[in-house]
């Protein structure tokens, strides 16, 4: 069983981290960074640690979650540590037949397309996940002070998009036709995704983490009418139910310019934004009261440091005219994840120019 939620945040310090305070609208004591996928590929010791071991594996390792969550919170010295784990993470603690492959990401043996499948989609049990939470309670107690533990899950859609294609997808072809072609079918796939959601985000949120991160990643595939009528309800449930927590909830999704003011109204309180759009524009669309994250473009981070500062300084500039303009605070991250192939040192280097302005 799960414990019943505090109605108070985590700890009477949680305030003070940056990472909360900035996403809360209070002062932080310095200006928030860290990166999406900053445990990973791009890290000497996150390749050395995982030799040998299946992701997944690692996955429901306690130990080895605990280490690789900390590996770039020792390097980088970022204000946020993320649970190192998989969307796909609560989908096969619950029993669905899945793995993810190097290099391809999930790939689900019995894709989900009609209505006796979803009926036979498990429930997620919170002791299916007792590792996740194990490693959460550890975190809580090494991380450093003032970095924050960011727990997360898949959002609905994105979630059904792996269930229904099979695996990652370039147009979304077999989702859309399901969603517009058996709208009622398509509500009841993504009506018990997200009760899998809110049971993995709850399993998190019981054991501690500070702030989480619903990664809506491929929404922005979809139109504004489409997100409206077929994710955003299902997206503002999983958000609603873990309000009573009153920790921050920050809401990410890829290419969502024409989306975000919809995805701040599900419940968000944070909305993570891509590179395509300036912060201060993002501020408008989203409206006044919450606060953003990100957003350098990561392949810019392949470019000489000097490019890499430029787009850092106006990124922290168009931060301050969004606060300026209404918006809560700013939480510096990237548009998207840190790719494989980036040079550690110049993501160290962008913290501590971040730190230093
Ligand atoms: O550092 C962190 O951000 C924490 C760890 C994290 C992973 N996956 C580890 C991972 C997080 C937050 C995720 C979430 C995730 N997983 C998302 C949403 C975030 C996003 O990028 O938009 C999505 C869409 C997935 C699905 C998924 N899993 C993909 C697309 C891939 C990449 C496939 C590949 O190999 O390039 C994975 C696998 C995965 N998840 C890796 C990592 C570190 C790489 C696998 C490995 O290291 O062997």
């Amino acid at each position: 069983m799960t414990s019943a939620p505090t109605p108070s945040s985590p700890s009477p310090s949680s305030d003070q981290l940056p990472l909360v305070a900035a996403a809360t609208g209070l002062q932080p004591a310095r200006r928030p960074v860290w990166f999406m996928r900053q445990a990973g590929r791009s890290l000497p010791e996150y390749r050395a640690i995982r030799a040998g071991r299946g992701m997944l594996e690692a996955c429901f390792d306690s130990d080895l979650v605990t280490e690789i969550t900390l590996q770039p919170v020792r390097r980088h010295g970022v204000d946020a540590a993320i649970l190192f784990s998989d969307i796909v993470v609560p989908l096969k603690a619950a029993g669905v037949d899945l793995d993810i492959v190097a290099g391809t990401g999930p790939v689900i043996a019995n894709p989900v397309r009609d209505e006796a499948s979803i009926r036979a989609l498990p429930h997620l049990l919170p002791a299916e996940v007792g590792a996740v939470g194990r490693a959460v309670t550890r975190l809580i107690a090494e991380l450093p002070a003032g970095v924050a533990l960011i727990g997360f899950a898949g959002a609905p859609f994105t979630l059904a998009s792996y269930l229904v294609e099979g695996g990652p997808s370039r147009n979304y072809e077999r989702t859309k036709a399901l969603m517009h072609g058996s709208p009622q079918v398509w509500h009841q796939l993504v009506g018990r995704l997200a009760d899998i959601t809110i049971a993995f985000l709850r399993v998190q949120l019981d054991a501690g983490v500070h702030a989480v991160q619903l990664f809506d990643s491929w929404a922005g595939a979809l139109s504004l009418a489409d997100y409206t009528e077929f994710v955003a309800p299902h997206s503002a449930r999983v958000l609603a139910e873990v309000a009573e927590y009153r920790r921050p909830r920050i809401h990410f999704g890829v290419g969502t310019g024409e989306l975000l003011g919809a995805m701040g109204h599900v419940g968000a309180d944070v909305v993570g934004v891509d590179w395509r759009i300036p912060l201060d524009v993002a501020a408008d669309r989203v409206g006044p009261g919450k606060a953003l994250q990100g957003n350098l473009d990561p392949a810019v981070l392949f470019a000489p440091w000097e490019v890499v500062e430029a787009h850092v300084r106006r990124i922290v500039a168009e931060g301050d005219r969004a606060r300026a303009a209404g918006a809560a605070g700013h939480i510096v991250n990237l548009g998207h994840g840190v790719l494989p192939a980036t040079d550690p040192d110049v993501l160290t280097r962008v913290v501590e120019l971040v730190h230093s302005l």
